[in-house]
């Protein structure tokens, strides 16, 4: 069974969840799990009692404030919310500090885990002197309290480091995920006027060392005014290009500052991060979080959603720190909760196919959080390969970043959770911060395949084009109807942006950009993004970054892209291209050119957004009004009898994409 999609997306009130629904198992949690676990359903009622006021109980209750907060939500500037805007508090307090004052120094905060298998435990009071000896080498660079900080880092404890190194003095750290290009980067540093770029030499990646320093390097070449200082972390050891005065090993700056650094408190609405994701039109978004509402949200979820047991659990989240998942889910959630957790560098087949569940196993890992695409991947690979480990330890098993097919859900319950580990599937964005529907491990009787419930604390609906909620039973937009304390408090610099994005599709409700559908019993099934922006492994990907990033190629005077379903990533990214007439590439094998563009798309965005498949096509469908009809397009793209095309301008364009299509070389793939 594979999930299909787009089908679904272009239209999502039409049906097609024939798929999800063929499965129709529930599992009802086991008395032993429900007679332990942290949440129960009283939960439900007492949320909606009163929303606000359940939210600054949470906030009291999990994290500790150098200030109280008197006031709960503010929502009289909406959509920007303020939550707890009188309370102060400091993250890395929050996420360290207290632990050790609580003493709980001993306890492990990270087993990290290299790629090439060197290892590092960091105890709670271990973290405590790093991020003070980084915080104090931030401050000796000239980073203060409201200075953003860009930190492109491979998986190693320093990227924790760092993170919390700049919450620890108010600086707002903007992560660019190491698999972005130099160009990425240097949209992403100019737009959030970095002062300080924290890098390392390289990382390991599939049992190599691959260089991140050069990207940086390339990226102020290009000119970023804003930037003072170079923070290099030495991992690899590979050589590096030097610019005196402005580069500095964090060996010479951190290793030798002093551990003893007093955190700044802050407002709770000091901005914490910013972290770009993809958006429908070619610029990325600065998607920015501040601070108290965006903790207590990371803490409750974790603590509720996978039963944290801060004293007995081992938890594992296999998100890299680049991607929302990782701040939420890797540092802030788990660390203000006081949790013990792994980190890995590499990929899970180095050096070879069993190394996530020979990690599970070494660790005694407790509570396993990763994405459909990485469980499909492992389904393909075969059972017998988890089969060699004992993963017994597992209890709570964690879906998150795109639909998980019921199938792949099914087999990790069996292969992965013994039949008996709950399986949450977690819906939520970069926007919303932390999760906002989740089943309930120990509450609610979980459906293979659907994200089921709002969390208690959370609103949401699925409507139609109106904005009137649909019944149960039918499909439509998944739409947010209360502010939530995790919430995005806009994009930066450009507060319109953020209005016309999320809250003008549907007034006064947030537009996530889903389409949804409840079943008879009201549960929420996630259909995928109904907007121009792709899901590729849980990844977003925007359809007109990349047909920008294609048309700056010389050869291609026109690009459109979709994306199309794929049986592993979910989606992938398929491109159709015109070539200029004038252009050399008329003259060289098809092949070539594919390659070339490909290749182009990686360098400019990142390998992550390289088109699978780069189509050469001698005309494009377009509408009459010139809008390029990508349905039909996906239709080739799946190899689907081509839809409905009356509406072309120009109706025997399909009949030339077709024909082109038919010669072998059209498509390629690595
Ligand atoms: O389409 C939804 C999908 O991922 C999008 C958000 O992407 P991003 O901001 O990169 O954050 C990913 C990690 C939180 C959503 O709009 N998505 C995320 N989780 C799920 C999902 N789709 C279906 N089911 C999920 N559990």
């Amino acid at each position: 069974m594979s999930l299909h999609l787009e089908a679904r997306v272009s239209d999502p009130t039409a049906g097609g969840l024939e798929n999800l629904l063929s499965e129709d198992r529930r599992f009802p949690p086991s008395a032993e799990f429900a007679a332990q676990a942290n949440a129960s359903a009283d939960l439900y009622s007492w949320a909606n009692a009163d929303r606000p006021a359940f939210w600054g109980e949470q906030a009291r209750e999990l994290l500790t404030w150098s200030t109280p907060f008197e006031q709960t939500l503010d929502w009289s500037d909406a959509p920007v919310a303020r939550w707890f805007a009188d309370g102060r508090l400091n993250a890395a307090y929050n996420a360290v500090d207290r632990h050790v004052e609580a003493g709980r120094g001993d306890k492990v905060a990270l087993h990290f885990e290299g790629e090439g298998g060197d290892t590092r435990t960091l105890t709670y009071a271990d973290l405590q002197r790093e991020v003070s000896r980084a915080a104090n080498a931030l401050t000796s660079l000239g980073v203060t309290t409201g200075d953003r900080v860009a930190v492109y880092l491979p998986m190693i404890p320093e990227a924790v480091v760092t993170m919390l190194a700049c919450a620890r003095i108010g600086a707002p750290h903007s992560v660019v995920f190491g698999g972005f290009s130099a160009e990425a980067l240097h949209s992403r540093i100019l737009d959030a006027e970095a002062k300080l770029v924290v890098t390392a030499d390289g990382g390991f990646r599939r049992g190599a060392a691959s260089a991140l320093k050069p990207a940086v390097d390339e990226a102020l070449a290009k000119g970023a005014p804003s930037v003072e200082h170079v923070l290099v972390v030495k991992r690899t050891g590979q050589p590096v290009e030097w610019t005196e005065g402005r580069d500095v090993w964090w060996s010479d700056v951190v290793d030798t500052a002093s551990d003893e650094h007093t955190p700044v408190d802050v407002e709770a609405e000091h901005p914490l991060f910013i972290l770009y994701t993809s958006g429908t039109t070619g610029k990325p978004k600065g998607i920015f979080h501040t601070t108290g509402g965006y903790l207590a949200q990371a803490a409750y979820t974790h603590l509720n959603v996978f039963d944290l047991k801060a004293e007995t659990d081992v938890y594992w989240c296999t998100a890299d720190v680049g991607w929302i998942t990782g701040h939420t889910y890797v540092v802030y959630g788990p660390l203000v909760n006081g949790a013990t957790q792994v980190i890995y560098e590499g990929t899970p087949d180095t050096p070879h196919r069993g190394r996530w569940w020979e990690i599970v196993q070494k660790y005694g890992v407790t509570i396993l959080y990763t994405a459909p695409t990485a469980i499909r991947t492992c389904m393909k690979w075969g059972e017998e390969i988890p089969a060699q480990f004992d993963l017994s330890s597992l209890r709570v098993l964690g879906s998150v970043g795109e639909p998980i097919n019921p199938e792949a859900w099914m087999w990790y319950r069996r292969v992965v959770g013994g039949d008996r580990a709950p399986i949450v599937d977690t819906w939520w964005q970069t926007e919303t911060g932390a999760i906002m529907i989740s089943p309930l491990p120990g509450v609610t009787e979980t459906k293979p395949g659907s994200a089921q419930v709002p969390l208690p604390g959370i609103a949401a609906d699925v409507v139609d084009d109106e904005a009137h909620s649909v019944p149960d039973g039918s499909g439509g937009y998944l739409v947010l109807t209360e502010p939530w304390p995790a919430m995005l408090r806009g994009i930066w610099g450009d507060r319109q942006r953020y209005v016309d994005t999320y809250w003008s599709r549907f007034r006064g409700l947030y537009f996530a950009g889903d389409g949804a559908k409840k079943d008879e019993d009201g549960d929420i099934w996630l259909l995928g993004r109904v907007d121009d922006v792709m899901n590729v492994s849980g990844h977003r990907l925007s359809t007109t970054e990349i047909e920008s990033a294609l048309v700056s190629h010389p050869w291609v005077a026109e690009a459109a892209v979709v994306g199309a379903a794929d049986e592993t990533t979910g989606q992938a990214v398929v491109a159709f291209v015109i070539l200029r007439g004038d252009s050399e590439a008329g003259d060289l094998p098809a092949q070539d050119v594919q390659t070339t563009l490909r290749n182009h798309v990686a360098k400019e965005i990142g390998p992550i957004a390289k088109p699978r498949q780069v189509l050469v096509v001698a005309e494009l469908p377009k509408t009459r009004s010139g809008k390029i009809m990508r349905r039909l397009l996906r239709d080739v793209a799946e190899n689907r009898q081509v839809g409905d095309a009356t509406t072309l301008a120009d109706s025997s364009v399909m009949d030339l994409i077709a024909q082109g299509l038919s010669t072998p070389a059209a498509a390629s793939q690595d």
